[in-house]
C-alpha cells in the first residue's frame, strides 16, 4: 500500500534495539547514498562529509571510539546493519567553493558565463556574512548538515528502514579514529540504520509523543 509522507513522519521511530540478523540490501544502500548526496544546503555549499560503516570492523571502530563517553549507544551501533557518521567541514575556503562551482558548471547549471560568476559571488556573499559579520560559519555549516540529517531520517523511513539519530557520540575520539580533522572534517551526529528487534525495541511499542498545536503553532 502506498503511503503519503505524513504516514512516514508519524510512524518512523528512534530504534533502541536492532535485529542484527537483518541487513539492508545493496539496492537500498545505493538509495541511502543518494539521499545523503542530494540534500539541500544553503547556497548549495554542501559543507559535509559522510562515513558509511557497513562492516563489523567499521562499526567496531566507531563503538570503540564511543565507549568511554556514550556506551549506552554502542549496542545499537554494533547491532545495526549500517552506521552513517555525518561530518561537517572545519572551514569553507576557495578550494571547496571552486569544487562546488565547477561541479555546478559540469552539471549544466550555467547556460551563460555570467551565471557562473553570479553564482560564485552570491555564494561568497552569504558565506562571508557568516565568516566576518555573524562569525558563526562553523555553526552555519553544522546547520546544513543537520538539515541533511532531518531529510535523511524521513527518507530512510520511506524505504522501510529503521534508524537512530545519535548526538551521543564522542566526536573528538571518532575524529581521531578516522583522521577526520586532518582531512578538514569533524563528526557531528551518527545515524544507525537497520531493522528493529520486535522483542527488545521498547520504543517501537510506545506511542509517539509530540506537543499540541495550541502550544507549537500560531496560525494567522
Ligand atoms: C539530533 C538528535 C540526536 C539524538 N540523539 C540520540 C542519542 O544519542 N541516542 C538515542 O537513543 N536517541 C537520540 N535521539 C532520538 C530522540 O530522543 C528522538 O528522536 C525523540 O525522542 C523523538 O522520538 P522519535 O524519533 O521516536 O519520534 C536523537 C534525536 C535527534 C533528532
Amino acid at each position: 500500500m502506498e503511503h503519503n509522507i505524513v504516514h512516514y513522519a508519524k510512524n518512523r521511530h528512534t530504534v533502541k534495539a536492532y535485529d542484527p540478523s537483518k541487513k539492508i540490501s545493496d539496492e537500498n544502500i545505493e538509495k541511502i547514498k543518494e539521499l545523503l548526496r542530494f540534500s539541500a544546503s544553503s547556497t548549495n555549499a554542501q559543507p559535509w562529509h559522510f562515513i558509511l560503516a557497513s562492516t563489523d570492523e567499521g562499526k567496531e571502530r566507531i563503538a570503540k571510539a564511543n565507549e568511554d563517553m556514550f556506551p549506552f549507544n554502542n549496542p545499537s551501533i554494533l547491532a545495526a546493519s549500517h552506521v552513517v557518521i555525518f561530518c561537517s567541514r572545519l572551514s569553507i575556503e576557495d578550494d571547496h567553493l571552486s569544487k562546488v562551482l565547477e561541479q555546478e558548471d559540469a552539471d549544466g547549471r550555467f547556460p551563460a558565463t555570467e551565471h557562473k560568476e553570479q553564482m560564485d559571488a552570491g555564494r561568497k556573499f552569504f558565506i562571508n556574512i557568516h565568516k566576518h559579520d555573524l562569525k558563526d560559519v562553523q555553526h552555519w555549516m553544522d546547520k546544513q548538515v543537520y538539515l541533511n540529517i532531518g531529510a535523511f531520517l524521513l527518507g530512510v523511513s520511506t524505504l522501510g528502514i529503521d534508524a537512530t539519530p545519535m548526538e551521543g557520540i564522542d566526536v573528538k575520539s571518532i575524529d581521531e579514529e578516522f583522521g577526520l580533522r586532518e582531512q578538514g572534517y569533524t563528526s557531528l551526529v551518527a545515524v544507525t540504520l537497520g531493522y528493529h528487534d520486535e522483542e527488545k525495541d521498547y520504543n517501537a511499542k510506545l506511542p509517539k509523543s509530540r506537543l499540541p498545536y495550541d502550544y507549537i503553532l500560531t496560525e494567522v
